[in-house]
């Protein structure tokens, strides 16, 4: 069986469409409204495993413009599930990384991570022996993982350009 399977991680291949359109609209939200998941409390607090901690920076969903808001979810069939409840857009500079880590178990009940632009893939899971798994990051590209999967982003070389992603979130 694939490890994939075995595991329960889910690769949505287009399953978003109109990255560029996306990307374009997050470019016009000045970069202030990206802030440092660093310095994030409750919700969104990413503590890790390894105690690297995480030093890439999120625009929330309440932080969207209306346009934005649309874009992130109008090319995507959510099949029987409802719009998700919160949305995350992630930039991650040359240098910035999210430490291995496991999402905290109810904070959500479904998540869908989905890659908008990479220059190398980064996004690796980490199976019980702890072998790691890098995902190729296709933009547009969707992933879904149960929540007791251990991630991380890896460092993000000088050489790349800033990588951004999206998360989608229903709690
Ligand atoms: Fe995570």
């Amino acid at each position: 069986m694939n490890i994939d399977n075995l595991y329960r991680i889910k690769l949505l291949d287009n399953y978003v469409s109109n990255v560029n359109e996306i990307l374009e609209e997050v470019h016009l939200h000045h970069s202030s409204a990206f802030k440092p998941r660093s310095e994030e409390s409750e919700f969104y607090k990413i503590k890790t495993i390894c105690g690297k901690g995480a030093t890439m920076y999120s625009i929330m969903y309440h932080f969207f413009s209306p346009r934005l808001k649309e874009l992130c979810v109008e090319t995507v069939d959510f099949g029987k599930f409802p719009r998700p409840d919160e949305i995350v857009i992630n930039k991650y500079p040359p240098g910035s990384y999210l430490g291995k880590h496991r999402d905290g178990a109810g904070k959500y009940w479904k998540f869908q991570l989905i890659f908008l632009k990479s220059t190398r893939s980064h996004f690796t899971w980490y199976d019980r022996e702890n072998n790691a798994h890098l995902v190729e990051e296709i933009p547009g590209r969707g992933l879904e993982m149960p929540v007791n999967i251990i991630h991380e982003s890896t460092v993000i070389a000088p050489d790349e350009e800033d990588k951004y992603s999206m998360v989608f979130i229903w709690r």
